[in-house]
């Protein structure tokens, strides 16, 4: 009692003596206002006596302004009509003041501050920027200025999403709201929810209560990477529809909207678990217990396998409201169509023909994804599809999700459709976000730190500012196989949804990563507060020291005989020899990628030089196709024309109980003096027990030294 009493004076004479040093508001935020203008005025004090005003059609706004505030300053603060009061901050509606949906200006003035906005979702965003601009003080109930200033805002893109995926792990009701907040908190106006895959239904249907109960479980996961190893945990849950409704009110509240998706005709196993009537084969089938793309999928030529997507479809509408309606399409493998009686008599009955761009079976998706579309059409209600679905004839109508980079989503703006770009190697937010891979949280792969998605540019060059208009938003994806934990997602999420919410809400033609970084540390304090959990790579960047010793190899003029996968060849033959090493993500741009080719390097040391080593570097993660190679062997010569060898080495392929990692290949050989080195790897073909066997592994290797 003593202790807390001696407290609350310590609290009263330093608010007392801070009364000249208010923490003060600072509008520098993500995403960044538009137009700011800060003048020198007397500041506005915002203090426990300030009250909230709010006209007709504001007050949900009113009250989040208030839970806000209490978040931060630990005051709760009045609410009431507005009625002409010259105090305090007033909430209004103003649509003949604006030209565009969404926008909204914040007036600070001495005595009053006034966030009027053309909606209520302007008004929001407006209640938002001043949220993320208030002082996150360390004593509650200070008061704090707000400098008097004009914030003048919209957003660039009318579509501002991200993606989430509940069904390789669930996420429960309760964190889908955290991430919903997270979304408000960054001005996002759409969720995608992803809600049906091969291994996991989440979303009750009335007509077929079934999917729940048996396809929203699997027995057990894939340890690692698609190994050959088990657990036997059961795993799932699934939403109801009431729960949905609920979520779909919970966003609604925060000018959000949810797409929901049931991805169709492929990523269905756990529906053909639940009901393998409809596949090709009859099954049996089980929830899948792997990842990747299962090449079990739904039966085209069935009357019935149709009518059951109509239903599900259907009592999707009538529980979301959403005027987008997303039917996935993306990785249907074809196999089981080619040897499907019913599929093939489908195709014959709608006289489908192939030709040079697609076969008969692309087309057969068509004619799914088309029929799909009109139900959604038929009540007023658009498609979005992944871009798979451009291959065949897709209706111009359907707005087209562009993952596999930004070819497709061109592809679709010249064709007429909306698009929205979401490409992989820009945002697909379940790649690493550092190349220190052991010290990271486990993840499908890749390699997408913040300042490469700060760097996207939505609006492709390639297209006309008529064909740019399509372009209706930007979206970032978080596929959750690798990610059994909410906490996890928010890590993969923050800050570089940060990014994502300045290309989306401004798309700056500029863009300052280090001013950027300022604005994402101020967003971290309130990170902190709401015990989000984010990456803080941004905060404090690595110096990597991976140089390689100076060797006789280093940046000499360095040639290949087969050249490395176009994907994955950067900057060429000197990658190999700049002296930098390639840390675990292969996509870096520090490893040169072969695919059924061989690494023959020629380097030319300039001058003879007496050696007696070689060394390499490879890469090994089985589950991204990546094996050590077969064979590596060193040649040498005097004139750049006669090679002879002098070390060879065998390499046993890597088993599913090896370690995926970079391992070093070192030859040895008897003293030699010569003025070119050939360095050749050769890779191994995928093994019986791998899902990609009859297909060649990849070799990646990186820096060749010689000494
Ligand atoms: C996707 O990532 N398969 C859309
Ligand atoms: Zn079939």
């Amino acid at each position: 009692m003593k202790k807390l009493s001696y407290l609350i004076v310590a609290a009263l004479l330093l608010s007392a003596c801070a009364k000249e040093q208010l923490p003060q508001a600072n509008y520098d935020i993500v995403p960044q206002p538009k137009e700011l203008t800060v003048n020198e005025e007397k500041p506005f004090e915002l203090s426990p006596k300030t009250v909230i005003r709010y006209e007709d059609g504001l007050q949900r706004e009113a009250q989040f302004l208030s839970e806000y505030v209490n978040d931060i300053m630990g005051f709760a603060m009045e609410i009431q009509e507005y009625q002409g009061q010259t105090d305090g901050i007033v909430l209004k509606l103003s649509p003949d003041d604006f030209d565009q949906a969404e926008a909204y200006e914040i007036n600070v003035t001495p005595k009053q501050v006034t966030i009027k906005g053309t909606d209520a979702s302007g008004v929001f965003y407006g209640i938002q920027t001043l949220r993320k601009s208030l002082p996150i003080s360390q004593l509650s109930t200070a008061n704090c200025k707000l400098p008097t200033a004009i914030i003048n805002d919209h957003p660039t893109f009318p579509y501002r999403g991200m993606h989430l995926d509940p069904c390789r792990h669930f996420i429960p009701l309760d964190s889908v709201k955290v991430y919903i907040d997270m979304l408000a908190m960054h001005n996002m106006n759409q969720f995608h929810f992803h809600l049906s895959d091969d291994q996991g239904w989440r979303i009750e249907i009335k007509k077929y209560p079934e999917l729940t109960e048996i396809g929203a479980y699997r027995n057990g996961t894939v340890v690692g990477h698609n190994g050959n190893l088990y657990d036997t945990i059961r795993h799932g849950g699934f939403y109801t529809q009431d729960e949905l409704r609920d979520l779909i009110q919970y966003a609604a509240e925060r000018h959000i909207n949810i797409i929901p998706e049931i991805d169709l005709p492929g990523h269905m196993q756990a529906a053909l678990a639940t009901y393998p009537q409809l596949g090709c084969t009859g099954g049996p089938y089980e929830v899948w217990r792997r990842w990747g793309v299962s090449e079990e999928v739904l039966c085209a030529g069935n009357e019935e396998a149709m009518l059951f997507l109509e239903d599900v479809l259907n009592e999707v509408m009538d529980i979301f409201p959403s005027p987008y309606i997303h039917i996935g399409g993306d990785e249907c493998p074809k196999v089981r169509w080619e040897q499907c009686l019913k599929c093939q008599a489908k195709i014959k009955e709608l006289g489908i023909k192939g030709d040079e761009r697609f076969s008969k079976e692309d087309y057969l998706q068509s004619y799914v994804m088309n029929r799909m579309a009109k139900v959604v059409e038929a009540r007023g209600r658009r498609v979005i599809g992944w871009d798979e679905i451009l291959e065949g004839n897709v209706s111009e109508t359907a707005i087209i999700m562009s993952w596999r980079g930004t070819e497709g989503g061109i592809e679709a703006a010249r064709k007429g459709h909306d698009v929205i770009m979401a490409p992989s190697s820009y945002l697909y937010f379940d790649y690493y976000q550092s190349e220190d891979i052991a010290n990271e949280p486990s993840c499908i792969g890749g390699y997408l730190p913040v300042e490469r998605v700060y760097s996207f540019q939505p609006l492709p060059n390639e297209l006309t500012p008529e064909q740019q208009k399509h372009i209706i938003g930007v979206q970032a994806n978080i596929w959750t196989e690798y990610i059994a934990s909410f906490r996890h997602v928010q890590y993969m999420a923050m800050p570089r949804m940060d990014a994502l919410a300045e290309l989306q809400w401004n798309n700056p033609e500029e863009r300052d990563f280090d001013a950027f970084v300022e604005r994402c540390r101020k967003m971290a304090q309130l990170y902190d507060l709401y015990h989000y959990n984010y990456a803080k790579h941004i905060f404090n960047p690595q110096v990597w020291t991976d140089t390689v010793a100076p060797n006789l190899a280093t940046r000499k003029p360095i040639t290949l005989r087969e050249q490395p996968n176009e994907q994955y060849a950067y900057e060429g033959s000197k990658v190999l020899n700049d002296g930098e090493l390639g840390r675990s993500s292969y996509n870096s741009g520090r490893w040169l990628g072969f695919w059924g080719k061989t690494l023959d390097a020629v380097i030319d040391l300039e001058q003879p030089a007496e050696m007696t080593h070689a060394r390499f570097r490879a890469l090994v993660n089985k589950g991204a196709w990546i094996y050590n190679p077969s064979e590596a062997k060193v040649l040498v010569s005097d004139d750049g024309e006669n090679f002879r060898e002098v070390a060879q080495q065998s390499i046993p392929i890597s088993t599913w109980s090896d370690k995926d990692g970079i391992f070093t290949y070192e030859l040895e050989f008897e003293p030699i003096t010569a003025k070119f080195v050939e360095v050749v790897v050769k890779g191994h073909d995928l093994p019986e027990d791998h899902d990609g066997f009859g297909h060649p592994a990849w070799v990646f290797v990186d820096e060749i030294e010689v000494w």
